[in-house]
């Protein structure tokens, strides 16, 4: 299994401080926040990465990361976005590398206490259709909230007023190769940009949509509020250590 890392975007909620930086070149509690959906990639046995960025502090990860000899890694792969296509987009930069087989992508912005080796592993033998993971949270409005019925998800709903359950679609997904011939008959969405969403309902379309209820705390960081919550959780973490 390949491990894709959409660490792009121009982070524009977290502004002023991602005027001269990438979001994911941040610090949440003591090290940078790309190296959080790096080690949980590589905690759940993917060792072989892409990190697809962009804008004009790109080559900072070069810097950051190298080869991801850190990690445990022989060598990262890096692909560039242009412009601000969205998360979709983002992660049909890696189809050439992805090599016809079933992926993980993670969002470079999302970190996670647990390990989802087990999930990993388990859709590793399956290779057909989708996974993803759902958390309960406070806000649900601020994410991808499924709508469920008889232990099924029906839909996906992005960022709506009125969420259909408390839980939040969270930013690490499975698929099969069939993910980049979605993503190519995708429309943008209302703020211009190819959505995860999109890609996650057409595989609930087709009955390829499985799911399951993720152990341990999960935070984004890309609001000011979230990347707060994330050091304040990291820093307990490592307390407990
Ligand atoms: C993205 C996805 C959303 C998902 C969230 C998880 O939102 O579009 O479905 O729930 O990541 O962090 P964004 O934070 O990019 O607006």
């Amino acid at each position: 299994m390949k491990g894709i890392i959409l660490a792009g975007g121009l982070g524009t909620r977290l502004y002023p401080l991602t005027k001269i930086t990438n979001k994911h070149l941040l610090p949440v509690y003591d090290m940078p926040m790309i190296y959080y959906p790096i080690t949980t990639l590589v905690k759940a046995g993917i060792k072989d990465i892409m990190v697809v960025t962009g804008g004009n502090n790109a080559g900072d990860f070069l810097r950051l990361l190298g080869n991801g000899k850190e990690f445990g890694l022989k060598r990262l792969h890096y692909a560039y976005q242009e412009g601000e296509g969205g998360i979709a987009q983002a992660l049909s930069l890696a189809e050439e590398f992805a090599e016809g087989k079933s992926i993980t992508v993670i969002l470079g912005d999302n970190i996670f206490s647990g390990t989802v080796k087990k999930a990993v592993d388990g859709f590793s033998k399956v290779n057909s259709g989708a996974k993803i993971f759902l958390k309960e949270v406070a806000e649900p409005q601020r994410f991808g909230v499924p709508e469920i019925s008889g232990g099924k998800i029906i839909k996906i709903e992005e960022k709506p007023k009125k969420p259909r359950s408390k839980y939040a679609v969270v930013g690490l997904y499975m698929y099969d190769n069939s993910v980049f011939d979605i993503i190519k008959g995708l429309k943008p969405s209302g703020r211009n940009e190819l959505e995860i969403t999109d890609v996650n309902n057409h595989y609930i379309q087709r009955g390829m949509m499985e799911y399951e209820v993720l152990a341990g705390w999960w935070t984004d960081a890309g609001t000011i509020e979230s990347l707060y919550k994330a050091n304040e959780l990291v820093k307990k973490m490592r307390k407990k250590a």
